[in-house]
């Protein structure tokens, strides 16, 4: 794996599927709980994945010309991925909805942080979050962009942890399924950090 300068300490495992598998460490750490953390989706697999998502929404949606809506602030480094591979006219909002605080549970209540600019009556609206939990958030802002009038709606995640759904979560594209553990990077956090790191981590607190 290629890394930049200053994470150090990457440390190969032996192999438990392929590629994967490795631990990792910042340095300096940051001031979160003692904790180790291993790589579970590589970057390159974030790039071969995010190109077929690239190619799924362009068939649904690229004569349509959407309006995509990046989820604050966890999806802000997939979408801006995700729409380098795109090549057909569509415009970008943003919103923030928040459900975790500073917790790794989620509190069960979603709330609307920062509202999109643009009207999206008669629009049509794919949704770019990160990932997908107990699907309270997608259902709410599902519900919150409805009310709205748009001529659709369509979620796309970069994540989904089915173990945890509460709410059937509609996600139409969908770029990995993972275990029920908390992960980090590619804009997913653990208090605000981590969201710099290239690659998708599981986060083992010791
Ligand atoms: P949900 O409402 O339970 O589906 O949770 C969705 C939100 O919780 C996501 O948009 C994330 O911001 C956050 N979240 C859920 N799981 C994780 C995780 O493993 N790491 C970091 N954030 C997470
Ligand atoms: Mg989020």
């Amino acid at each position: 794996m290629d890394l930049i300068p200053f994470y150090v300490d990457l440390i190969p495992f032996p192999k438990k599927s392929m590629d994967a598998d490795m631990k990792y460490k910042m340095n300096p750490e940051p001031p979160l709980p003692p904790h180790y953390m291993e790589v579970l989706i590589e970057e390159e697999e974030l790039r071969i994945r995010v190109q077929d998502l690239a190619r799924e929404v362009t068939e649904n949606l690229g004569e349509r010309d959407p309006i995509i809506v990046c989820v604050l602030k966890g999806a802000f480094v997939f979408v801006a991925d995700l729409v380098r591979k795109l090549d057909f006219p569509f415009s970008i909002d943003f919103l923030r909805a928040s459900s975790y605080g500073n917790s790794v549970v989620t509190s069960g209540e979603v709330k609307l942080d920062l509202d999109l600019q643009q009207s999206i009556s008669n629009r049509h609206v794919l949704v770019v979050e990160d990932i997908v939990d107990t699907g309270l958030t997608v259902q709410y802002l599902k519900a919150s962009l409805d009310a709205r009038g748009p001529a659709s709606i369509s979620i796309c995640s970069l994540l989904h942890k089915p173990a945890n759904n509460v709410k059937l979560a509609p996600v139409d594209y969908c770029g990995f399924e993972i275990p029920n553990d908390f992960v980090v990077g590619y804009g997913l956090d653990w208090q605000g950090y981590y969201r710099n790191l290239p690659f998708i981590a599981q986060v083992h607190q010791t």
